[in-house]
C-alpha cells in the first residue's frame, strides 16, 4: 500500500532563514498522525507545504502516490484542509461559506446541500446557519472551517492547531469528529503543540522543534521522554555551591543551577520533596520556593534528542 504522506529530505528557506531542514517521514493510511511542537518549530510551514498551498525549496512530497510538484491536481484532490486561521468570508453566513467550497470542488449541488446539512448539525451550527461569521465565536469559527476541510469528504484530513485556544466544549467536540472520522477511514494529519492531545488522539507522533525532526514514535514511548522531563525547582534564603549532595539525594537524575534557582530532573518528583526537605534542614537552608514543573516540549525535544545520540555513541 502507498502511504497517505511521504516526505523526503524536506527543506524550507523563509529568504535565510531555514524553517524546515531534511524533513523526512511517512504517514500510513488510516492513522492519526500527529505533528507536535512548540511554536516556531515549522508545523505550520509543513503542513503548507504537504497540502500545495506553499512551495518547498527542496526536497519530495506525495500524496496517495502522488507527486506534489508534478502532479499537483491529484496531490491535492484527496485532501481536506483546516488551516490555523480562519479562512471563511466573515461577511458571510455560515450556510454560504460551506457551499460555495462545495460548488468550487465541482461537487453536484443536491450532494452539497445534504453534505453541509450533515456537517452543521454535527458541529453543532445549523441552528447559526444564516448568521454572518462576524458574529461567532473562535469556537464556532473553528467549528465551521472544519466543516469546510470536510465538504468534499476528504481522505486526508490536514488540521493545524485546530483546538489551540478553544473552550472545552469545541474542543471536545471537535476531538470525537477526528477519532471518529479516523474511525470510517480518513487518514488525520494533527499539528498540535499540546502533548497531552497528541498522546491522546494519535497513533504515532513525530516531534518537531526548530524545523527538525527529533523523534518519530508511539506516544507510549513519548510518554516515557516526558516523564523523564519532570523537574522541582528550589531556591533558598542562600546561593547554594554544593550540588553534588543533591544529584545524590534519591530519584535525582540529574542537576542544574539556574540563576538563584536549582532545577532537579526526577521521574518521581513525589519521592524527591522529602528528601529535599531534610537535605536543607541539614544544611541550614529555608525554602524560598518550591515547585514541581511539568516538561516543556523544548525540554522533551532536548530528552529525545540526547537519548538518539547516547544510543548513536554506542
Ligand atoms: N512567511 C514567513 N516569512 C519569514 N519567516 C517565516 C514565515 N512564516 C514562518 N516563518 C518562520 O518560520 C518558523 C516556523 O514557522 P511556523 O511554520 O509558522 O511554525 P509553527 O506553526 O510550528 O508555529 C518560525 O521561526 C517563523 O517565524
Ligand atoms: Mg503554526
Amino acid at each position: 500500500m502507498k502511504p497517505a504522506i511521504k516526505v523526503e529530505n524536506l527543506t524550507k528557506y523563509y529568504g535565510k532563514f531555514l524553517a524546515l531542514e531534511k524533513i523526512d517521514f511517512e504517514v500510513r493510511e488510516g492513522e492519526i498522525f500527529g505533528f507536535l511542537g512548540p511554536n516556531g518549530a515549522g508545523k505550520t510551514t509543513t503542513q503548507k507545504i504537504l497540502t500545495g498551498i506553499l512551495k518547498p525549496s527542496g526536497g519530495q512530497v506525495s500524496i496517495l502516490g502522488y507527486d506534489m510538484e508534478k502532479d499537483p491536481y491529484n496531490a491535492k484532490r484527496f485532501t481536506g484542509i483546516v488551516p490555523d486561521e480562519t479562512n471563511a468570508y466573515v461577511d458571510m453566513n455560515a450556510w454560504d461559506n460551506l457551499t460555495l467550497i462545495g460548488e468550487l470542488y465541482g461537487m453536484p449541488k443536491k450532494n452539497i446541500e445534504v453534505k453541509a446539512k450533515e456537517l452543521l448539525e454535527i458541529f453543532q451550527l445549523y441552528d447559526r446557519r444564516k448568521d454572518r461569521v462576524k458574529g461567532f465565536s473562535k469556537g464556532m469559527k473553528r467549528r465551521l472551517i472544519l466543516s469546510m476541510g470536510l465538504i468534499h469528504n476528504p481522505r486526508i484530513l490536514f488540521l493545524d492547531e485546530p483546538t489551540s485556544g478553544l473552550d472545552v466544549q469545541s474542543t471536545r467536540l471537535i476531538r470525537k469528529m477526528i477519532t471518529d472520522l479516523n474511525r470510517e477511514g480518513v487518514t488525520v494529519f494533527l499539528t498540535t503543540h499540546d502533548i497531552e492531545e497528541a498522546n491522546q488522539m494519535c497513533d504515532r507522533v513525530a516531534i518537531i522543534y526548530q524545523g527538525k525532526i527529533a523523534a518519530i514514535d508511539r506516544p507510549e514511548n513519548l510518554k516515557k521522554a516526558v516523564k523523564a522531563a519532570q523537574s522541582i525547582e528550589v531556591s533558598f534564603h542562600r546561593q547554594v555551591e554544593i550540588i553534588k549532595e543533591l544529584e545524590d539525594l534519591p530519584e535525582v537524575d540529574e542537576v542544574r543551577k539556574q540563576g538563584d534557582k536549582i532545577r532537579l530532573f526526577t521521574r518521581e518528583p513525589g519521592k524527591v520533596i522529602r528528601p529535599l526537605v531534610e537535605y536543607a534542614h541539614k544544611n541550614r537552608l529555608e525554602f524560598l520556593t518550591l515547585n514541581t514543573l511539568g516538561p516543556s516540549l523544548e525540554e522533551v525535544f532536548v530528552k529525545l534528542t540526547e537519548d538518539k545520540e547516547s544510543v548513536a555513541g554506542v
